[in-house]
């Protein structure tokens, strides 16, 4: 299986693969509460200055070199090329791919990550021919939890995983072939 990262385009945003021109962007919107208190404590508070490029170097690049990842920006087409989020598919050893995404709180709730969703999850399903995914989030985490429910994820339990904000209850969620297959149709 090819783990490359294509570019796809939806009708307001273009995915493309990161790189490491993009580190002020994600540091300029990465670095923010209301986005951090969601995620693992593998995620660092208060983000050091050069939290983003770090990352990117040390951690995202050579993932997405051996194979074990597929990370993209999102960029919002009216909005030129800069980073405003970003979503990836993770292997890294796992039986099962897992997702992550963010994306930078003026453009929240605008139905931007469905989209990047969308045209994420057709890759990975119908290109990639994926057969199942696992995603979760903390469960106070709302937003997070709509974008899954929108979009084919069937709740699967729960697994203590600290986050940030202080909680641990994390929701689990599959997303499959057959459950994106049916949104896709009614769509
Ligand atoms: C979660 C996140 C990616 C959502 O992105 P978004 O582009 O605002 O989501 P969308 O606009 O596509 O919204 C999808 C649905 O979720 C709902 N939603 C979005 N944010 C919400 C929130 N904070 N509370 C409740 N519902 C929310 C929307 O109303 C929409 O539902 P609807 O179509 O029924 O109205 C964004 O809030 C974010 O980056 N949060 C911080 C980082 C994070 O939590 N990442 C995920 C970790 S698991």
């Amino acid at each position: 299986m090819s783990m490359e990262t294509p570019v796809l385009e939806t009708d307001r945003l273009i995915l493309r693969p990161i790189t490491l021109d993009d580190a002020p962007a994600v540091q300029k919107y990465f670095n923010n509460w209301n986005i951090i208190k969601n995620l693992s404590l593998a995620v660092p508070w208060p983000y050091p200055d050069d939290g983003a490029e770090s990352f990117i170097r040390d951690n995202v690049l050579p993932s997405v070199e051996k194979g074990e990842s597929i990370v993209w920006v999102i960029t919002v087409k009216d909005h030129g090329d800069e980073a405003v989020g970003v979503i990836d598919y993770r292997v890294d050893g796992r039986e099962e791919g897992n997702r992550g995404f963010w994306l930078a709180e003026p453009f929240w709730r605008q139905g931007y990550m469905t989209e990047a969703v969308t045209a994420m999850q057709d890759y990975i399903f119908f290109d990639l021919d994926i057969e199942r995914m696992i995603v979760m989030n903390i469960h106070t985490n709302e937003g997070s939890r709509r974008v899954k429910q929108k979009n084919g994820a069937q709740f699967i339990g729960t697994k203590e995983l600290e986050h940030r904000e202080g909680g641990s209850k994390t929701e689990m969620w599959e997303i499959t072939r057959e459950s994106w297959t049916a949104i896709r149709k009614k769509a």
